[in-house]
């Protein structure tokens, strides 16, 4: 799909199909070219409704106003219909919005909502949108500054195509996507824009001592990769490692998951494979900050050599975790990977990601990323990025004492499991700052994507399927760390 701008009146540009954004409130006032057939067709412009009247070649689409997360969405549901059709050539006018974040907005809207995950399919949907042709025409009185406009095309582009190649390693099969095929899509991603990048196999990794790690992993016959990607540019504004949960299948292990929970658990890789879609992107971008990606790629399986509820494990900073639930097992893996990252860059941002949680599913519903951190400020930066820029929805969730002491175990420094059923996304998080040093203490945080990288219906600019969570929000978060 190609994505231009054109110094051209929207009329004087040559497109099959014109895309129309209608304001709702003005709706009844404003001359609408089509308002005969609009009237027909009931249309209202309510929020991500879409009306095709083939007969003038014109597509409105509905929002509330023109905030860039309202325009997001509407693009990603138009460019849908529009797939429906056999149009394959668009055109759009500018409509400049307050904070001028207009296009770079419906770029993503239109390249995520264009987003269709058909390898498993034996027949391929035909409509592929050629090209989408923006005009500087914007419908309202202010001027488009051209290569500003050029720059936002070309950014959301980058940020829409890594989301959605996230999306594909997510919804790919736990048979086809296992940890060395994570890292060999790593390594390749590294060749292709550039990274360095080094993976760890078994030996290595028992070399750095991750035995927590190793213990949910032991099972599987996919043997685990630790993987380590750079972008270095010189005289960097700041260093931030990534650490992704790479659970490429979680069945749970021995404290195996009821049948009903299993199903999906293809994307208990999602942190992971966001971490890769952020790397892509900050290799594209050029980011002038030093971005280091880790992911824990493991499956937790059933079989003789599982590790076990009752098993004291030796975790790479040296404290014992009692398991008791083989099922929390992102946190075992994270331990480590967090240790390993601490001991690689000292950095002055550590963020996770993980689907840590079905508590963070429960408690803030399955559309929104849990924030957790030792210090609110370093959280609620990515609030705000989370609010103001991405359209992400972030919610936070605070640490507290008495949370802390159900991780206590009789026999083991801490245990992998709270001793309440009460607050699980937030105990979770507290078992990770126990393996967070004092150096990094102030500069880690947490973000439970347990709930929106995987639904199975569609949401917004998302498919039923992967969304690829947290990669828009955290390139975000790095441009801003950037500026
Ligand atoms: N991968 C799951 C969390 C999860 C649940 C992700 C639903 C996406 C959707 C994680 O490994 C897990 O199983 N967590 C347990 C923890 C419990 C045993 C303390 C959970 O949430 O039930
Ligand atoms: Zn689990
Ligand atoms: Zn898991």
């Amino acid at each position: 799909m190609k994505i231009q701008l054109k110094d051209k009146k929207l009329k004087d540009i040559d497109a099959q199909l014109e895309i129309v954004f209608v304001v709702n409130r003005d709706f009844e006032d404003l001359f609408v070219r089509d308002a005969k057939e609009l009237k027909k067709l009931n249309f209202k412009a309510e929020q991500d409704s879409t009306a095709l009247i083939v007969g003038s070649d014109r597509i409105y689409v509905g929002v509330d106003d023109l905030k860039s997360y309202n325009l997001r969405t509407a693009a990603a549901k138009a460019i849908k219909a529009i797939q429906l059709t056999t149009y394959s050539t668009l055109k759009v006018a500018s409509y400049i919005n307050e904070d001028e974040t207009s296009i770079e907005a419906m770029v993503e809207g239109f390249i995520l909502g264009a987003y269709r995950f058909e390898r498993y399919k034996s027949e391929k949907s035909k409509n592929v949108i050629e090209s989408i042709t923006f005009s500087t025409q914007s419908f309202n009185a202010q001027t488009l500054d051209i290569q500003k406009a050029k720059e936002a095309i070309a950014k959301a582009h980058v940020v829409a195509t890594s989301t959605n190649f996230t999306r594909d390693i997510v919804n790919t099969t736990p048979d086809d996507c296992y940890p060395e095929v994570l890292a060999d899509i790593a390594t390749h991603l590294a060749k292709e824009q550039g990274l360095e990048c080094n993976v760890l196999k078994p030996n290595e990794i028992k070399e750095q001592k991750m035995e927590a790690l190793l213990a949910v992993a032991r099972a599987s016959r996919h043997k685990p990769r630790v993987i380590h990607l750079m972008h270095k540019p010189k005289n960097p504004k700041a260093v931030v490692s990534l650490v992704g949960k790479g659970l490429t299948y979680d069945s749970g292990g021995l404290s195996l998951k009821p049948s009903e929970h299993m199903v999906t658990m293809k994307a208990d890789k999602s942190g992971g494979s966001a971490v890769l879609g952020i790397m892509r992107a900050v290799a594209i971008l050029k980011l002038p900050i030093e971005v280091h990606g880790f992911v824990g790629a493991v499956e937790n399986m059933i079989g003789g050599d599982a590790y076990k509820p009752d098993d004291v494990l030796v975790s790479k900073n040296g404290k014992t975790i009692e398991v008791r639930n083989t099922d929390a097992e992102g946190r075992l893996v994270l331990a480590d990977v967090l240790a390993y990252a601490q001991q690689e860059v000292k950095a002055d941002y550590l963020y996770d990601m993980a689907t840590l949680t079905g508590a963070c599913v429960v408690g803030v519903g399955e559309y929104t990323i849990g924030i957790m951190s030792n210090d609110s400020k370093a959280s609620q930066t990515i609030v705000e990025v989370g609010h103001e820029v991405s359209g992400e929805l972030v919610t936070k969730l605070d640490f507290n004492r008495y949370l802390k002491a159900t991780l206590k175990s009789n026999i083991a420094d801490i245990c992998n499991i709270s001793n309440t059923r009460y607050g699980g996304a937030i105990t979770a998080g507290l078992f990770l700052s126990e393996f967070i040093d004092e150096n990094h203490k102030n500069k880690w945080v947490h973000l439970d994507i347990a709930g929106p990288s995987f639904v199975e219906h569609e949401w917004g600019e998302n498919p039923a399927g992967a969304s690829g969570a947290g990669v828009r929000l955290i390139v975000a978060t790095l441009e801003h760390l950037a500026r």
